[in-house]
């Protein structure tokens, strides 16, 4: 299995913070933010991660997490030239990937859960994670059928559909690649996961696990601010890095 840390994007809703820094490079209690997502990969036993960033800050990931072998993995680094959208990165990553599984985590996502069993265990298809949340229209979500089956997957929508939110980690087999080649982008401009997520689903090849302790994606200032007191009190002693 090899692993993504997508950690591009322009981070405009935490102007000015990320004026001069890449959102996911923002402190987090004691850590930069990517620690945690970084983590999450490490703990699950995954050894060679691609760190994916835009090019203002590739510099900056460089200097501070330099080869890997600090943290007793590999690092490779590609830019995204533009935040064209998630599934994006399987195209950047496709020879990374080469023959392999992927999972990719999102460079401002914090998981409590640890994801070593779903991540050794996973046998081909595709598998996310969903979490119930207050505000789904801010996130992919996943519409269930009365026995809980996924039926389908819907990128913010506008009108309540369901309250499952799609978190940021994602596990593909090698199709991923050829998928995210094929996909159009959205009307948004975005190579969007959902459509990832979506074709794996109409081949009924796509798991949906939950996503238990807490989820946060660091994204705004209140989930900002949450995060930092979360990983001071739930997360720091749990952290091999
Ligand atoms: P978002 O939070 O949706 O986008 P953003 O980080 O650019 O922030 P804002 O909406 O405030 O401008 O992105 C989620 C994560 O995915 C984040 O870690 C950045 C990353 N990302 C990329 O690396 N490339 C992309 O093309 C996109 C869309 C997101």
């Amino acid at each position: 299995m090899r692993g993504i840390i997508l950690s591009g994007g322009s981070g405009t809703r935490l102007k000015p913070l990320t004026k001069i820094t890449s959102k996911q490079l923002l402190p987090i209690y004691n850590r930069p933010m990517i620690y945690y997502p970084l983590n999450t990969l490490i703990k699950a036993g995954i050894k060679e991660i691609m760190i994916i960033v835009a090019p203002e800050r590739a510099g900056d990931y460089l200097n501070l997490l330099g080869s890997g072998k600090e943290f007793g993995v590999k690092f490779t680094y590609e830019i995204q030239d533009k935040p064209e959208g998630l599934a994006q990165a399987f195209i950047i990553a496709e020879n990374f990937i080469d023959e392999e599984d992927v999972a990719m985590i999102l460079g401002d996502n914090i998981f409590e859960d640890d994801f070593s069993k779903e991540i050794k265990n996973f046998t081909g298809g595709a598998k996310i994670f969903a979490k119930q949340v207050p505000d789904p229209e801010r996130f992919g979500v996943v519409k269930f059928s009365r026995d809980m089956q996924a039926e389908k997957i819907v990128e913010k929508p506008t009108k309540f559909l369901s309250d499952y939110a799609v978190t940021g980690l994602y596990v593909y087999d090698n199709r991923v690649i050829k998928v995210a080649q094929e996909i159009k982008p959205s009307s948004r401009g975005e190579l969007e996961i959902t459509d990832v997520n979506n074709w794996y689903l109409e081949k009924g090849e796509l798991k949906v696990a939950m996503v238990k302790g807490e989820w946060l994606d660091a994204g705004t200032f209140d989930s900002l601010l949450k995060a930092q007191l979360f990983a001071r009190d739930k997360l720091s002693d749990k952290m091999v890095i």
